[in-house]
């Protein structure tokens, strides 16, 4: 059984992810640290971020792993340093590559090949995934969203205000929205979850339901 969710940035997709799929004992995918884990490996080796055939040459060329806890970059633990502001601020070229989305895409299809699973992004319902057995689009307020991001950026040291935080979310979100491929779109018969108000626990629980419902 393949669950998707899919939201934009903030929403809680990630931690209601995992606890899902460690609850259903199914494998998690994160996808969005592949685009992260890409962009981090391409400021390592110090290529221009533009240049989409460097680009393309790292993101082949780099071994990631996103369905543990740990997200590795060629066996390395990269979890914390792909949450960066700096690579969440680059992050924009390889997702807007349309060689690298389809690399990645082979690599996800991969990763759910044979298996159950519950992967997160923003394009799983609607490209990698178009046959999931169940499609959740989870999303939240604009601002509540950018509340918790810039909770989670003080808790790790970075000095940042709520205002900034805000104002990169809403760029990033214009960017999802509007890439041609991969955009984050609701899929048709993907459920919405609006997560305002609603702590962890109760997120984990609904979701938990609407799978249950799927099945
Ligand atoms: O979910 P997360 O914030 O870690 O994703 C980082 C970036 O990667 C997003 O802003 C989005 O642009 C991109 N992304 C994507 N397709 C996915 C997952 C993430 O384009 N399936």
């Amino acid at each position: 059984m393949i669950v998707t969710i899919d939201g934009p940035a903030g929403a809680g997709k990630s931690s209601a992810a995992r606890e899902l799929a460690r609850r259903l004992d199914f494998q998690f995918l994160d996808t969005g640290a592949m685009y992260r884990a890409v962009t981090l490996a391409a400021q390592r080796e110090g290529i221009d971020l533009a240049d989409a055939d460097a680009l393309l040459r790292v993101a082949k060329g780099c071994e990631i792993t996103a369905t543990g806890d740990q997200v590795t970059l060629n066996g390395q633990d990269v979890t914390r340093e792909i949450r960066a502001s700096s690579v969440t601020a680059a992050t924009h070229h390889a997702a807007d590559h349309q060689g690298v989305r389809a690399h990645l895409t082979e690599l996800q299809r991969h990763a759910g090949r044979h298996r159950d699973i519950v992967t997160e992004g923003r394009d799983q319902a609607t490209v990698v995934f178009r046959d999931a057995e169940c499609k959740i689009y989870l999303t939240a307020s604009e601002e509540v969203r950018a509340e918790r991001r810039y909770i989670d950026l003080v808790n790790r040291g970075e000095r940042v205000s709520l205002q900034d935080v805000l104002d990169q979310q809403r760029d990033r979100d214009g960017r999802d929205k509007a890439r041609p491929q991969g955009g984050l779109a609701k899929a048709d018969g993907a459920i919405r979850v609006s997560t305002d108000g609603m702590s962890h626990d109760e997120v984990v629980a609904k979701l938990m339901d609407i799978v249950q419902q799927c099945k």
